[in-house]
């Protein structure tokens, strides 16, 4: 018996890896955050499988599901939305099974953010613009934020922001947000990215809070930097047709001129 963690995507069925499918066709307990992840995900267990919504669950109750499944020797396809990496919970849970011995596998998924910048069409990091990505929070009513990780400390970076958990705090994000970035600095606000009432909001920090729909209260993303608005960005080396590199050498002089793939 196995528990296996599957990240399950954003909200959309085919957006989850194969091996995570495999993994919930396979298991006969479905275990699933039902706050984030949608029924029609659920559609890839298997017939009669047993399919609980942890949603109002606490932490014991969840691992009372899991020992009964392990005395009936099932395993079990335990999801969380996205991927397991970011505010998942799996860590508290993984603690759990590893005092009480319980195999587990960890299967990863598409994150929000990726999701999102996909809906945009939006490359996150573009050359001279911005080159990492940092995904964070607000502070919300069971989570605090580690000194030092604040909005305005990552701001100072210049970085594309992709905040999570925070449609509620969308004041504190521009207050935060508009001394680094400056008030034109683009937003987008992704909601239900990729599920089939997916909204997308272009703003700025300054019109942000206006554009915002109130209906709006969860299960949203949003994306903040220069990167999301930049037309005059440079071309990356990648593909410039002069550019040395391991896999295009310019000459024969070049250091890559005599390198095999072999090398590497
Ligand atoms: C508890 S976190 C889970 C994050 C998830 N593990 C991931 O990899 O994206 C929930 C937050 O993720 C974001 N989120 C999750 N699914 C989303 C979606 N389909 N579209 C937009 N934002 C989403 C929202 O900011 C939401 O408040």
């Amino acid at each position: 018996m196995t528990v296996h963690f599957i990240g399950a995507g954003p909200g959309a069925p085919d957006l989850l890896t194969l091996r995570g499918r495999d993994l919930i066709a396979a298991s006969p307990v479905c275990l699933y955050a039902g706050s984030l992840v949608p029924e029609a995900v659920l559609g890839h267990c298997p017939e009669g499988a047993r399919i609980v919504n942890t949603a109002s669950m606490d932490l014991d109750a969840i691992l009372s599901e899991i020992r009964t499944a392990q005395r009936a020797g099932q395993d079990v396809a335990r999801l969380h939305s996205g991927d397991l990496s970011v505010w998942s919970a799996m860590g508290e849970q993984i603690r759990r099974l590893k005092a009480e011995g319980i195999p587990f596998t960890v299967t990863p998924g598409v994150p929000s953010f990726a999701a999102a910048a996909a809906s945009l069409g939006a490359e996150l990091t573009l050359p001279g613009i911005a080159q990492s990505v940092v995904l964070t929070r607000t502070p919300g009513r069971a989570s605090s934020m580690p000194p030092g990780e604040t909005l305005a400390n990552f701001a100072a970076t210049g970085a594309t922001l992709a905040i999570h958990l925070s449609i509620q705090n969308l004041s504190q994000v521009t207050a935060d947000l508009t001394p680094a970035y400056g008030p034109d600095c683009p937003v987008a606000v992704v909601y239900r990215a990729s599920w089939p009432d997916e909204r997308i909001i272009h703003a700025t920090l300054a019109t942000l809070e206006e554009a915002m729909d109130p209906a709006i209260s969860r299960t949203a993303l949003i994306l903040v930097g220069p990167a999301l608005a930049a037309e005059g960005f440079a071309e990356s080396c990648l593909y410039a047709p002069d550019y040395d590199r391991r896999y295009r050498p310019q000459s024969a002089d070049s250091p890559w001129a005599s390198w095999s793939h072999g090398d590497d």
